[in-house]
């Protein structure tokens, strides 16, 4: 679709102010200079797909690591080199996971990596280029969350917040215990319908951009993710 004919669902729709936003106590945006070199990665358009995904990876396993800092860890002794137990600690909460496709499975192999035991889950949400409105395609998700005790919802990119807000909704038919979203970029107007559409969610972001486009392009951004994790431009 060339930009001339392009819809242009977000003109006239006011958006929340960046600065107000960033001050939100559920929001964290992490900083840190390697962080800010992967999301440099990400948002230059020459960057091929698999350096693309593989900074999603990056930026992914510091987003995981900041948004477990605080979970309960339990007495794991473990046997020493020296031959007598030596004391250790394994996770006390469980802990899954549940990827927005596509471009949410990007951000799978951290999880794996650090979390090999917890449960990955899919839910297919596509949003409509001209309405923006999201509709989910496909689920996967547990009969029962009751050996879940923090879910982390993961989506790269958090737009107008529809897509993961209608994923969250259905989770919530069913779960009521701690969320986390973890993404990479963040629009205002998304970082609020999040907040706005649960009272306990907490959003965990490599950047928290300006604004939305008249297209709901987050801007700058990095374009389409699931585009470029999957070589699909
Ligand atoms: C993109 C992105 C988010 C959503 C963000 O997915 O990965 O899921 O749009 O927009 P929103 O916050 O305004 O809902 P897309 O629908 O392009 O699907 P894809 O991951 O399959 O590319």
């Amino acid at each position: 679709m060339d930009g001339t004919h392009a819809p242009a669902p977000m003109r006239g729709r006011s958006q929340p102010a960046r600065a107000e936003i960033a001050q939100h106590p559920r929001l964290t945006v992490l900083e840190h200079p390697l962080l800010a070199t992967q999301v440099t990665l990400l948002r230059d358009i020459r960057t091929p797909a698999p350096e693309f995904t593989r900074a999603i990876e990056e930026v992914t396993r510091f987003l995981l690591w900041a948004a477990l800092a605080d979970t309960a860890t339990a007495p794991m002794p473990v046997p020493g080199h020296s031959g007598t137990p030596v004391p250790g600690h394994r996770l006390a909460e469980r802990v899954a996971a549940l990827a927005i496709l596509r471009a949410g499975l990007g951000m799978l192999e951290p999880i794996r990596n650090l979390l090999p035991s917890a449960p990955l889950y899919q839910i297919g949400v596509r949003r409509d280029e001209a309405t923006l409105q999201p509709s989910v395609y496909y689920t996967n998700l547990p009969e029962s969350y009751a050996e879940i005790d923090h879910l982390l919802l993961l989506d790269p990119m958090l737009a107008t917040g529809g897509s993961l807000r209608a994923a969250l909704e259905i989770v919530r038919e069913g779960y009521h215990g701690r969320v986390s979203a973890l993404g990479i970029i963040g629009a205002p107007l998304g970082v609020q319908t999040m907040l706005d559409a649960d009272p306990e969610v907490r959003i965990f972001l490599a950047a928290l951009d300006d604004h939305l486009n008249d297209r709901g392009f987050i801007i700058p951004g990095l374009g389409d993710a699931g585009d470029r994790i999957f070589g699909t431009l």
